[in-house]
């Protein structure tokens, strides 16, 4: 039994799944770390990249044991939540239709001095262009402001005084309380900031995104922040 809420476009497919099912679309440094943190926390995990899943059955099959490899067509029909974990300039290759309904993580950046300038990112937050482009989508921004080597390494049980928290954002409230709870198995307090706009708060070159934080200290960084641009 799934503890996502019931959704009618987003049924319950895998019955082996204690907590349901995630679909990635990414299987690089941030997908497959996702899957890894997803798999230890009792979800069953469908990882795409862009091409045929035989191209990475067997780097599935050995970092992320326990995955499965499919196409991002299977990931997203099979999935509770989908997370995108692709370069940011490659979301025009993301089928948009297809995530019509889904609760979708965004777990991309836009970082211009790596990535370069890309024109559709210098405006507004990064997913709220991700937004426009997946319209139908339950989109929340989350996973982005933790590094993936250490989404692994820095889950703590609930409850534990140094447990860090991620920051989660959406437009669409009862899917950012879906992810919020799927943040808290993954071993994370999880802090809602409100709308998608209110994850600038949140991205690259801001202070929650540079390091670690507490649930305590999202919140304190968060009202110096909202203070700030009132
Ligand atoms: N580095 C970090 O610690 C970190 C932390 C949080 C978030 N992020 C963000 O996470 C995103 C991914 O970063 P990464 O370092 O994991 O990238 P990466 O290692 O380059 O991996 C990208 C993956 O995306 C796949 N891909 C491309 N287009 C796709 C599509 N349409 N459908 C499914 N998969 C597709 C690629 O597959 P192919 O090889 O087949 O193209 C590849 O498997 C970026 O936006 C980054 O800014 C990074």
């Amino acid at each position: 039994m799934s503890e996502f809420p019931t959704h009618a476009a987003t049924p319950i497919t895998s019955p082996e799944a204690v907590r349901g099912t995630l679909g990635i679309l990414g299987a690089g440094r941030v997908g497959t770390s996702v899957a890894r943190a997803a798999l230890k926390a009792g979800y069953a995990v469908n990882i795409a990249a862009s091409g045929d899943p035989s191209q990475i059955a067997l780097i599935v099959e050995i970092v992320v044991p326990g995955a499965k490899a499919v196409t991002a067509a299977e990931a997203v029909a099979s999935a509770d939540i989908v997370v995108l974990a692709l370069p940011l300039h490659k979301y025009r290759s993301i089928d948009a239709a297809a995530l019509s309904g889904k609760i979708v993580i965004d777990a991309m950046n836009y970082w211009s001095p790596i990535d370069g300038t890309q024109d559709d990112f210098e405006e507004g937050t990064s997913s709220e262009t991700i937004a426009e482009y997946l319209p139908g989508a339950r989109l929340v921004k989350t996973l982005n402001h933790i590094g993936y080597h250490e989404l692994e390494a820095d889950d703590k049980p609930s409850g534990h005084p140094h447990r860090r928290a991620l920051a989660v954002a959406s437009d669409d409230t009862q899917a950012a309380y879906a992810v919020m709870h799927f943040i808290e198995n993954l071993g994370y307090d999880a802090v809602n900031t409100g709308s998608l706009a209110s994850g600038a708060s949140f991205e690259p070159g801001t202070i929650i995104f540079g390091a670690a934080h507490t649930a305590a200290e999202i919140h304190q960084e968060l009202a110096r922040w909202n203070a700030a641009v009132a």
